[in-house]
């Protein structure tokens, strides 16, 4: 299949980490349903079929915060990181945990998580196409266990990111990409 090339190219340079949204436009479930099934074309060595997803919306995102702020301070997070965690996940009307289940050997359990960031991708620029803004959040220190419990995961689930999800009300600055660097071996 060939997609127009162009379109391709674009979509993948505008794709921007973004926050900004409108708190009161919750993306549909059926959206975020798409989002996922797109998500899980991703390659996957084996098909171990790793990805696991949780969305999060209304007095769930404060339940969230109150789970990762409660694990941040068993774990001697700052207190006022701590404080902040209670609230972070309402930014945004929609919130996805995206996890990754562990494999039979560390290899398997590292190449899971590398087939989790790849379908992190296509669901961000799946977003993108749908007019969609995405933040990708690392999951804090400590608070694996409790996120992968709260979002219904095995609790040794590997949580890739917590990601923030909406409409967008402002667009962001595009940062500078340095040029790759490419070995170039033909002999
Ligand atoms: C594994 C991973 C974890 C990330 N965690 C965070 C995070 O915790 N906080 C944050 O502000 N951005 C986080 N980001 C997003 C990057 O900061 C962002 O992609 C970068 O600033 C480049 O911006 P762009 O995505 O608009 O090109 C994360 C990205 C990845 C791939």
């Amino acid at each position: 299949m060939t997609a127009a090339r162009h379109d391709v190219d674009d979509l993948i340079r505008g794709r921007r980490t973004n926050m900004f949204v409108d708190r009161d436009r919750a993306v549909p479930d059926e959206t975020i349903a798409e989002l996922c099934e797109l998500a899980t074309w991703a390659p996957n060595h084996k098909r171990t079929w790793p990805w696991r997803f949780a969305s999060v919306t209304g007095a769930g995102r404060s339940r969230l915060g109150q789970v990762v702020s409660g694990a941040m301070a068993a774990h001697g997070d700052e207190p006022h990181k701590v404080t902040k965690a209670l609230t972070k996940y309402e930014r945004t009307p929609n919130i996805l945990i995206i996890g990754s289940v562990i494999g039979d050997s560390d290899e398997r359990t590292a190449e899971n998580r590398d087939a989790v960031a790849a379908a992190a991708q296509n669901l961000m620029l799946a977003a993108t196409a749908r007019g969609i803004a995405t933040y990708w959040g690392s999951c804090p220190k400590g608070s694996h266990e409790a996120v992968a419990t709260f979002a219904g995961f095995a609790p040794d689930t590997h949580i890739v990111g917590i990601f923030y999800v909406g409409y967008p009300i402002e667009s962001m600055e595009v940062p500078e990409r340095p040029d790759p660097v490419i070995n170039v071996i033909d002999n």
